[in-house]
């Protein structure tokens, strides 16, 4: 598996991460701790470092299956989590406040049976908390040893620059990666959060590479799948059936069906690929249910689109423009670059 600097930092990561979320879960989304764990020792077998999990996913069971399964391997792994959503009713159970984080770190390590985390994320932006409150906790955490780099998630992009001011003005842990949902049905970050992390030396950590499963190639235009898990996503998520099922992305199936043919490989890992290949990404998240999928996704470390190939899936799955003063833009760049 290939390496790459995450962000603006010295710290090399594989070019794919393991994503955690559903691991330990139950009902038909999830895997079982034991398979979990065979999981997780294949992905570091061939070759990865890097797994990313969360305090809220399966209520701490993911911490808790990563825990266990890196017992003995711990010093060659990149351990990411993340704190913000809710893990219990109480009012401050949940949130970036200086009271969540503290507690909610001594929980992850815990559950992890680990006492340092190397990147540790605001799962969310929090409207409740100042952020100079949750960016003096998480410096706090780094001044302690308990936490290496930090990030944000799911930011938007006037906030993480709102933080990025804050932590510089005040000489605080700046975040060096970033988790954005980035796939060939999902290029919305493009708009602004690419050139942003470009310039602030911060590395994008996609989740979501396969939508969701949907870039797979096992679902097929009609009627509402009865299986995995995009069948299983209510009306109102991201995922749901009716957001994925529209022309644009059976446009773009089409083209990854024709490379995935020509290229004998799988649909799953010209998804991957294309977000692997995209400017600022130091580490693509994948999720996988089953040892088959992960046997499948990992295809995609050794594959390599060709631009025609990149043009052709860009072709099909590209945006409106969101700032269209075409003279503007390139008036302004020429300046810079003159
Ligand atoms: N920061 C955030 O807010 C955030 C949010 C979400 C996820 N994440 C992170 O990103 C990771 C990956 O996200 P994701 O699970 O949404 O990724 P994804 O790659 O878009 O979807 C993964 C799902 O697709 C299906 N799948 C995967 N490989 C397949 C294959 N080869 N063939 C057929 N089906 C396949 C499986 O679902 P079925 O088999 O059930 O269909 C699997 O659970 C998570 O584990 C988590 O660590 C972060």
């Amino acid at each position: 598996m290939k390496l790459k600097r995450l962000g603006n930092t010295g710290l090399l990561t594989s070019d794919i991460a393991l994503g955690t979320m559903i691991f330990g879960e139950e009902g038909p989304r999830g895997t079982r701790p034991d398979d979990a764990e065979r999981i997780i020792h294949a992905y570091l077998d061939a070759g990865g470092n890097h797994l990313d999990t969360a305090n809220v996913y399966a209520g701490g069971r993911s911490e808790e299956v990563t825990g266990k399964a890196i017992n003995g391997k711990r010093d060659r792994i990149i351990l990411a989590t993340k704190v913000n959503f809710p893990m219990g009713d109480g009012p401050n159970q949940r949130g970036l406040s200086r009271f969540n984080i503290m507690r909610a770190v001594e929980d992850s390590l815990r559950r992890l049976a680990t006492d340092y985390i190397d990147l540790y994320y605001m799962h969310c932006w929090d409207y409740n908390t100042p952020i100079e409150e949750s960016l003096r906790a998480f410096d706090d955490l780094v001044r302690q040893g308990k936490v290496r780099y930090i990030g944000m998630s799911n930011f938007k992009a006037w906030q993480v620059m709102k933080a990025l001011s804050v932590s510089n003005a005040s000489s605080l842990e700046r975040f060096v990666a970033g988790q954005y949902q980035y796939s060939l049905v999902m290029r919305d970050i493009e708009y602004e959060f690419v050139e942003l992390f470009d310039s602030e030396g911060i590395g994008l950590t996609p989740w979501g590479p396969l939508g969701g499963g949907f870039l797979t190639g096992k679902y097929k235009r009609g009627d509402k799948p009865e299986e995995g898990r995009i069948a299983a996503m209510e009306d109102d998520t991201e995922e749901a059936w009716h957001r994925r099922n529209t022309e644009r992305n059976w446009a773009i199936i089409d083209v990854m069906g024709s490379i995935a043919e020509e290229r004998g490989v799988t649909y799953s890992q010209v998804a991957v690929t294309w977000t692997r290949r995209q400017p600022t990404v130091s580490s693509v998240i994948i999720g996988v249910r089953t040892m088959e999928q992960l046997e499948d996704n990992l295809g995609a470390a050794e594959l390599e689109l060709s631009d025609d190939e990149i043009q052709r899936l860009n072709r099909a799955s590209q945006l409106p423009e969101m700032y269209p003063y075409r003279f503007i833009e390139s008036y302004s760049r020429k300046k810079v670059e003159d």
